[in-house]
């Protein structure tokens, strides 16, 4: 694992890697019984399939339709037909907790003199929500939005707009996710990459090859240098 060295400020990508996409379905786990983890997952999957198919199409729309959306698609491929069960888990993405190590290594990082932020796809609006019902808020220098460039990850004008708001150079960001096609994307374009693998998933073989591998946020401090 190589050293990701002389940054100037560490970016992480949110959903999936600070904030847990999971939690939704788990929550109301009693309502869902089996379904709840092949809902998650394909509700998760069909969200990420949208994000890049209206890439492609050029036909952005906010991240919220899109989650929303991709909850229909997944609620009816289980039969599942209750807007109870729909309108508690959209509220309950719209508040995601935190992974339990994101408060801890922010807080090192910025003790250690780092600037600090969010680059996503979700909308400027669902970011302040979960920023502030996570308790990031305050550990976040920058929070930043596709929604400002109207096209999502991995295309090119998202990752700039690090470069742009920090000032810095693509080589002097550390950027962090545990989408490993987004890890991909943000090497390929230029930044020092950790890829957060918290699923254990194999090398994806795309353009772009992250600098470090890591299990758990903690384990990032120590790899910079
Ligand atoms: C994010 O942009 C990729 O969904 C992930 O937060």
């Amino acid at each position: 694992m190589s050293k990701i060295e002389n940054v100037k400020a560490c970016v992480f990508d949110a959903y999936g890697t600070l904030f847990d996409i999971h939690a939704p379905t788990a929550t109301i786990a009693g309502d869902l019984g089996d379904k709840a983890q092949p809902l998650s997952d394909m509700w998760r999957g069909k969200q990420l399939q949208y994000t890049w198919l209206r890439s492609l199409m050029g036909k952005y729309t906010d991240f919220w339709q899109v989650t929303g959306d991709a909850l229909d698609y997944s609620l009816a491929a289980h039969d599942i037909d209750n807007p109870d069960i729909r309108q508690r888990l959209m509220d309950l993405y719209m508040t995601l907790d935190a992974y339990p190590d994101a408060v801890s290594t922010l807080e090192q990082l910025k003790a250690s003199g780092y600037a600090t932020g969010i680059l996503s796809n979700g909308s400027h609006e669902m970011l302040a929500a979960a920023v502030e019902a996570s308790g990031l808020k305050p550990l976040l220098d920058e929070v930043l939005s596709v929604e400002d460039v109207g096209i999502f990850k991995p295309d090119g004008r998202v990752y700039q707009m690090v470069v742009d708001r920090f000032g810095i150079q693509r080589e002097e960001v550390c950027f962090v996710s545990a989408n490993a096609w987004d890890a991909s994307g943000a090497a390929d374009f230029g930044f020092q990459v950790a890829h957060l693998n918290r699923f254990n998933q194999p090398p994806e073989r795309l353009p772009g090859v992250p600098k470090a591998i890591l299990t758990s946020l903690s384990e990032l401090p120590p790899v910079i240098g």
